[in-house]
């Protein structure tokens, strides 16, 4: 969550010295206006921009005392310790007990638990440093941004804070221009995982909490009026039909006139419009596009959109990859660009497969994409939280369509509105960040969460936040408040009443019953479209016996064959995803020689073994013998 430092907003500096001259106590009519605030803000299409990394070896120093180095004893951000990068007088009188000069170094991106072993199941505050040369060009911005940091993060820039986050899955991007100068420049991040009971998620969590810069971090330069934010669509209107190609959406410029020009071109597309922005900064547009080829699992095309605006040494432009397609719930079915579909894959965390921790680069990317291919999967629920951006741009690229959701599990303060505000925070940075990515279908609002109406409330009122952000996409959630009574099996959830595509997370044969007791349960549910979630068992891969063995791969095929069985006679079923694609690791889960710290309901070990189940839903998918469009 991005929380302003300034409190007062940035302000036309006229306007702002008439406040001062009015607004400020004691007629001190005279003070000059502050220096301008950093600004916070996430700028979009960040992995399309010349940008200068910082990634690399950071110097880190853990501070299990974090009321003495990052937060004063109120609890208060502490400004004056470890961010000065000071270094100790260690022959003379001094108080400075730490030196980033000569401490060890983490690997950014990369979360902290599995680059030492010192740091596995640490969850508390590292201190991150790093040098860096810069030469600011007059006339520019500089912003740091930062791929995500799990999960309170505080930023400083040659000893000035610039900008604190809250969110451990979503990006944001600081504004150090005023606290640059030519030549050496050192960056501090305070990266906090400590686990909240009003964070999101909150503290029950069955994943291990990975702390650290777990994505890229870098610098990008733009002008003074800059692209930060861009929406292009396929116009999405009730009366849409397959023929109808109209691009529509806006781009938006930072702190520029209204009337300032700015340019669309898709040149395959042979689109090339000019735009003025309006008082806001937005340049709304609708095109027409007759030459379009929409945007599918069978044909993933991408077009190069490129927007620009100004000129000269203030030109801002960006070059995005965006596809085109429609998506859209008719009755119980999920129309993609017209046509039904049915929607089959595997859950995913962003666990790397074979050397474990989070998924921050390509080689870990293209291992998990290799696997949902081979799996006969076109969509995968990226659980629990926005992933790197570099696994929805593979599935744009793929044609792998995608659930994505903001990181609300189980249990959260859902009577807090500070928690409401937290929550709308993370989906409006979930959705700027990926609103262009043709992969992403569905926005979901959480996963599985306790049924009362605090939380109905608190949920229809993200669901309904979500669906204004983006008009374009159905909303959906997880839920696990079914209710099964022997052979009968309902959800009685009002929460349902505010989701386009209801998300059903259930374990018969696994957690509940038994297996064979899946086949005889009758569903009744909404006349929604209904995706079977998370479903599964646990197998240790390797691990042989009986059907009716638990932990051996051939009880987990069972389980999954009933659980097939079962859900292939729910009308409205459109989707399944089986929990889960590979074993991850989850410190709540310790029987000693089958879990060892790993929740085992994978398709795939750990290490990247295939167990009977993949096969199994292999072949169930090549069939499409599970649920129909
Ligand atoms: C839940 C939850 C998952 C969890 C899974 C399990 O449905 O959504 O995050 O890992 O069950 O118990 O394995």
């Amino acid at each position: 969550m991005l929380r302003p430092i300034a409190l007062v907003p940035r302000l036309a500096p006229s306007l702002f010295a008439l406040l001062a001259v009015f607004v400020l106590p004691h007629g001190l009519g005279a003070q000059t206006p502050a220096a301008p605030q950093p600004l916070q803000t996430l700028l979009v299409g960040v992995d399309h921009r010349q940008v200068v990394s910082l990634d690399g070896d950071w110097h880190y120093l853990v501070d299990q005392s974090p009321y003495r180095a990052l937060y004063t004893p109120t609890g208060a951000i502490n400004d004056r310790s470890y961010a000065m990068n000071t270094h100790p007088n260690i022959v003379g009188p001094h108080n400075e007990e730490y030196d980033f000069a000569t401490a060890p170094t983490l690997k950014v991106p990369g979360d902290w638990n599995t680059q030492t072993p010192e740091l596995f199941n640490y969850e508390g505050v590292v201190w991150y440093q790093r040098n860096f040369d810069f030469q600011p060009k007059p006339g520019t911005r500089t912003f740091l941004h930062i791929g995500a940091a799990n999960y309170r993060s505080h930023v400083w820039v040659n000893q000035e804070r610039i900008c604190d986050h809250e969110g451990g899955y979503t990006p944001f991007d600081c504004e150090a221009t005023t606290v640059l100068h030519p030549g050496s420049n050192f960056v501090v991040i305070a990266v906090d995982a400590t686990r909240m009971v009003d964070g999101i998620p909150s503290v029950g969590i069955d994943w291990l909490n990975y702390g650290g810069l777990t994505r890229d971090v870098s610098l990008i330069t733009v002008p003074t009026a800059f692209i930060d934010d861009y929406d292009v669509h396929l116009a999405h209107g009730p009366a849409w039909k397959p023929g109808n190609k109209e691009l529509t959406g806006y781009i938006h410029i930072l702190d520029a006139p209204a009337g300032t020009p700015v340019t669309l071109e898709i040149p395959e597309a042979g689109i090339k419009t000019s735009l003025r922005t309006d008082a806001d900064g937005r340049a709304p547009f609708t095109v027409t596009a007759d030459k379009l080829t929409l945007w599918s699992p069978d044909s993933p095309k991408l077009y190069k959109v490129t927007l620009s605006t100004g000129a000269g040494d203030q030109r801002d432009t960006i070059s995005d990859d965006i596809g085109f397609r429609d998506i859209r719930v008719d009755g119980t079915h999920i129309l993609l660009n017209g046509k039904p579909i049915y929607l089959q894959g595997a859950n995913a965390h962003a666990e790397a497969p074979i050397r474990g921790g989070r998924v921050d680069n390509d080689q870990d990317v293209a291992t998990l994409f290799g696997y949902l291919k081979d799996l006969n999967a076109n969509f995968v629920r990226l659980a629990h939280y926005p992933h790197d951006e570099r696994m929805e741009r593979a599935a744009d690229r793929d044609g792998i369509m995608v659930w994505s959701e903001i990181p609300l599990w189980q249990h959260i303060s859902f009577e807090k509105p500070e928690v409401y505000a937290k929550a709308v925070t993370m989906l409006k940075e979930m959705i700027r960040r990926d609103r262009n990515k043709a992969s992403v279908i569905l926005w979901s609002v959480s996963n599985e969460t306790p049924n009362n109406p605090t939380r109905t409330e608190f949920l229809t009122n993200l669901a309904n936040e979500a669906r204004t952000l983006d008009p374009t996409r159905p909303i959906t959630s997880a839920l696990n408040t079914s209710h099964i009574e022997g052979t009968t099996a309902t959800l009685p959830d009002l929460f349902a009443n505010a989701l386009d595509v209801i998300g059903l997370n259930q374990y018969v044969g696994w957690y509940t019953g038994t297996p064979e007791s899946a086949d005889s349960i009758q569903w009744t549910l909404p006349q929604k479209p209904l995706i079977a979630s998370e479903f599964g068992a646990e197998a240790k891969q390797g691990n042989h016996g009986a059907t009716n063995q638990r932990w051996t791969e051939e009880q987990q095929v069972f389980v999954l064959q009933h659980q097939f069985t079962m859900l292939s006679k729910i009308p409205q079923l459109r989707g399944d995803t089986p929990w889960i694609l590979m074993d991850f690791r989850s410190p709540t889960r310790n029987i000693p020689k089958l879990q060892d710290g790993y929740n085992r309901k994978g398709l795939i070990s750990e290490d990247g073994k295939k167990k009977q189940a993949f096969f199994f839903v292999q072949k169930a998918y090549k069939d499409h013998s599970v649920g129909k469009p």
